[in-house]
């Protein structure tokens, strides 16, 4: 079975944070989410893996490289413009041959990998197995409606009104036979070739569509919040391990990792935390689910349940910071300047609450 990983799109649910970078390598517990999907079908026994990329392409093959570091063999398949995840399969088509398939998108975390639902499909390979969880509002995402069976009867993209509290999530597998329903789609009301159409046009077409609903947590990161949540449930399960330097005026309580190269002067970490390669921490407090990237330097300032990517510099704020997504090399600091006010330099899309 070959790998079909999906990097491309635009991930303007994410912007600023996604404007210049891909949505797939922001980080959860620092580490890229697409290293996670990756990383889960490797140990699924998957690793001839193709990978669709989109206007990141280089800053994804920048990071995966040939794959070998995730004991994978990786190929680059550059989407030529983001229209729907069928259509990625189109994209892939000569290179997925007659080869089964599982597709996982990029930016799906799902906290268990696929390991059962990668051999239940190998020993009962079907034309598409997918994969259903249920959720409180399924009108953002792929929904299912079983019949008595818990066979799949219809599949609805983002309904208005819900049609059922079971959405698809990005994990699907596949066999050839969706290589003859692909040609026949027509792009939906948001202009995308969708796998949703596609799956349905196999059921159409009398083909046998297995679904398995999970209970495992499942995130789509698109959104702050989401990276958030996958964030906290990475950390929550966080072994201790202090590689860093940390001085007798620090303390560190719980679930830690501090990465070797880290500074920890007169801090406080209260786990689960980890803190970046080379970062400082100087009379600051990092409280619980927080992931501070490498090469940062956090003084005078508390900041817990939340996020900050590499080369940031967070300098004497007084008020603590909480449930926040900081990009990479941005820069929070008090400022001496009269008129005393908050200045700020923000990209597009961006949000500040102050209180
Ligand atoms: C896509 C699919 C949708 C699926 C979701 C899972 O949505 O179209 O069926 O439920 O991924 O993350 P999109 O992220 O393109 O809005």
């Amino acid at each position: 079975m070959k790998g079909l990983v999906l990097a491309g799109g635009k991930g303007s649910r994410l912007r600023p944070l996604t404007a210049t970078g891909a949505k797939q390598l922001v980080p959860v517990a620092n580490k890229p989410v697409l290293f996670y999907a990756l990383e889960q079908l490797v140990a699924a026994g998957v690793t001839d893996i193709g990978i669709i990329t989109g206007d990141t392409a280089e800053q994804v093959e920048a990071a995966i490289g040939d794959g070998s570091a995730f004991g994978a063999e990786v190929t680059y398949l550059p989407q030529p413009a983001p229209l729907g995840l069928a259509h990625a399969i189109i994209t892939a088509e000569r290179w997925l041959g007659n080869s089964r398939f599982c597709m996982f998108l990029g930016d799906n975390f799902l906290r268990g990998g696929i390991v059962p639902y990668a051999r239940h499909f190998r020993e009962r390979p079907c034309a598409s197995q997918i994969l259903l969880r249920r959720v409180e509002d399924p009108t953002s995402l792929g929904v299912a409606v079983l019949d008595g069976d818990g066979r799949v009867q219809r599949l609805v993209e983002k309904p208005r009104e819900p049609v059922s509290d079971l959405a698809v999530i990005g994990v699907y597998f596949f066999g050839p036979e969706i290589h003859r329903i692909t040609p026949t789609l027509v792009p939906s009301a948001r202009g995308e070739l969708e796998i949703t159409d596609a799956i349905q046009g196999l059921i159409d077409a009398g083909h046998e569509v297995r679904a398995q609903t999970i209970t495992d947590d499942w995130i789509d990161t698109g959104k702050k919040d989401d990276m958030l949540e996958a964030n906290r449930l990475v950390l929550g399960s966080l072994q201790r391990r202090i590689e860093g330097d940390v001085d007798a005026e620090s303390t560190i309580v719980g679930a830690v990792v501090i990465e070797a190269g880290a500074t920890v002067i007169g801090s406080t970490v209260r786990g689960p935390a980890v803190i970046g390669a080379r970062t400082t921490l100087r009379d600051a407090y990092v409280g619980p689910f927080t992931a501070i990237g490498p090469d940062c330097e956090l003084s005078g300032c508390e900041i817990e349940h939340s996020i900050v990517l590499e080369k940031s510099i967070v300098r004497d704020v007084e008020r603590r910071i909480a449930d926040s997504l900081i990009g990479r090399e941005v820069i929070v600091e008090r400022s001496p300047l009269r008129p005393q006010a908050v200045r700020l330099m923000l990209g597009d899309h961006s949000r500040v609450d102050i209180v």
